[in-house]
């Protein structure tokens, strides 16, 4: 493969301003990261380490493998939301690896309001589940949970995706041979005892764990009868009396030593072959990557500078290097994975939807892992385009990427605009990861479209009536709009959201991406079968 010969002047005060304005855009997000990191209030914290346990993340850092990395994932959930009372929306998800086996981890943090589920904390345990069975990673909940966080109840209690899914994917995993391992270290409570129930094997720690359907107080309002949490569902009960626990452990460190010792027990599944080579470093130090990256969406990036930072060697076989240049398509290597890119370089037309249809189709047949790189306002408009089918052939695009069964990867490191959006494996088209750089943004459109888009329809109504906008009225309502998708488009809104699996440091991208493509190869690709393409 040959080398992207990068046109970057790492010397030229553009470079130099915008890696300036870059470094402080990643500052502030790690500032955040760092204040999101530290749970909830200190004494909340502090009580918790008084009754001897362990917080969340010291939790998953000692059930992982020494010296291997842990990519948690959506830590700023909620952030921004909730008056901030619920940071990581109180659980924290990820992908670590247990005795060499990629595992998807879920720990309740039960510093932040008991480690109880408002509307943003089950979408988030939901989401972590998604990605366990799209992948085929085990599971283990680290349970410390009040269960619903009550004043939230019609968010999270009765709808498809609410607390109750996650005894459905529960089972349908267990059922798919996916094992699922709860380990009680604190309350399961109410609907919360089924997650360990529901487990396939359960640990439960020794005054501390407890589960039941109803808590002391509940049964003393029912029934009058008085018992402490540890007569009613302790780990004393349920290992020797109920069976509803399987392992009893003296403490955290135990029981998580217990789990870890379960994972030894599972049978070696067959991982989808790959033609796996050594891993190289970029030929380009991807910290150019704060030069390059767009700070400014409105000025244009030549995506090859981005891939030449990302992939192995800089090394990259490009597919019609010369035709449809808006979008780039070609082979490479993250850390050694052989990957397919599909990166935005322009506005989508018709000619680029069929490039980027056809080379989908090229790493379907071949087995590869996709990468889509978002920089995207979205399809041409236009009388001329329209007449040229772009819908046609933008469906073409949506089409081959919909059914493509391999593994698809997206990062937004500009802009997520419009259909470009979906063509480009936007949330809706299942990537198995998708990851935002801390820059960038995403909305349905820009503010400055969707300002004049609004201004015209408004303009409109009011000529029918016979009326007009002053002036001020039109910059009054130009400035509402902007600020509204400047504050909505941000990656800050998106994580919060759970829109994205997680902002990233560009720096970081290729060891997030290939611990994406590894988790995926736990699951053979399916063939991918496609449906009728619009001609
Ligand atoms: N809904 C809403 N808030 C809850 C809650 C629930 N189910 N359970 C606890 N909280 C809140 C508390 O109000 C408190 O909030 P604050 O930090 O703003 O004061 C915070 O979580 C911590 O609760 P606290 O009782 O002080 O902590 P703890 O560690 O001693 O006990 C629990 C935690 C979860 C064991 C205990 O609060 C409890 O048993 N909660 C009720 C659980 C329940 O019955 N759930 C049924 C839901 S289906």
């Amino acid at each position: 493969m040959f080398r992207i010969e990068s046109k970057i002047d790492t010397t030229s005060p553009e470079f130099i301003s915008n890696k300036e304005k870059y470094i402080e855009l990643l500052n502030k997000y790690k500032k955040i990261l760092a204040e999101v990191k530290k749970g909830s209030s200190p004494r909340a914290v502090e009580k918790h380490k008084e009754r001897g346990k362990l917080l969340a993340r010291e939790r998953i850092d000692m059930l992982v493998d020494q010296n291997t990395p842990f990519l948690e994932l959506s830590t700023l959930a909620a952030y921004g939301t909730h008056n901030n009372e619920f940071p990581s929306a109180g659980i924290i998800t990820g992908i670590g690896v247990i005795h060499g086996q990629e595992a998807l981890i879920i720990a309740n943090d039960a510093t932040v309001k008991g480690g109880t589920y408002m509307k943003d904390t089950i979408k988030k345990h939901i989401r972590a589940q998604d990605i366990a069975f799209e992948n085929h990673l085990p599971c283990v909940y680290m349970v410390d949970s009040g269960g619903v966080f009550l004043p939230d109840q019609a968010n999270v209690f009765p709808d498809k995706d609410g607390f109750g899914r996650f005894f459905f994917n529960q089972a349908r995993m267990s059922a798919a041979g996916i094992p699922q391992i709860a380990i009680v270290m604190g309350s399961c409570t109410a609907g919360g005892a089924y997650m360990p129930a529901m487990s396939d094997e359960v640990i439960i720690v020794k005054n501390q764990g407890t589960i039941f359907i109803g808590g002391p107080p509940l049964v003393k309002a029912a029934t009058g009868e008085e018992v402490t949490a540890e007569e009613l569902g302790g780990a004393e009960v349920h290992t020797v009396i109920s069976g509803v626990a399987d392992h009893f452990a003296e403490n955290d460190q135990h029981a998580i030593q217990i789990c870890r010792n379960i994972f030894q027990t599972f049978e070696k599944k067959e991982k989808q072959k790959l033609d796996i080579a050594p891993i190289e470093e970029p030929f380009y130090d991807p910290e150019e990557l704060y030069g390059i990256a767009p700070v400014d969406l409105r000025k244009p990036v030549d995506s090859h500078e981005i891939i030449a930072r990302i992939v192995d060697g800089s090394k990259f076989q490009e597919f019609k290097a010369r035709y449809a240049p808006t979008i780039v398509t070609g082979f490479a290597r993250i850390m050694g994975f052989p990957v397919g890119i599909i990166a935005n370089n322009g506005v989508i037309f018709s000619e680029t939807s069929l490039k980027a249809a056809h080379f989908v189709e090229l790493c379907a047949a071949r087995n590869t892992p996709i990468i889509f790189l978002q920089n995207i306002t979205g399809f041409m408009v236009g009388k001329q385009y329209e007449h040229g089918g772009i819908a046609r052939d933008g469906a073409k695009f949506v089409h081959a990427v919909a059914n493509a069964n391999v593994p698809k990867f997206t990062l937004v490191f500009g802009g997520s605009f419009g259909a470009g959006n979906y063509a480009m494996s936007g949330r809706a088209y299942e990537p198995r990861l998708l990851l935002m750089w801390p820059s960038s943004k995403i909305s349905v459109m820009g503010g400055e479209q969707a300002a004049n888009v609004l201004i015209t329809v408004k303009q409109d109504q009011l000529r029918a009536s016979g009326k007009s906008m002053t002036e001020e009225e039109i910059s009054n309502l130009r400035n509402e709009i902007l600020q509204k998708y400047e504050f909505e488009g941000s990656a800050y809104f998106s994580s919060s959201r759970i829109w994205d699996d997680g902002i990233v440091d560009p720096v970081d991208t290729r060891k997030v991406l290939a611990m994406g493509i590894a988790a995926s190869l736990n699951k053979p690709f399916p063939p991918t079968k496609y449906g009728i393409f619009r001609m």
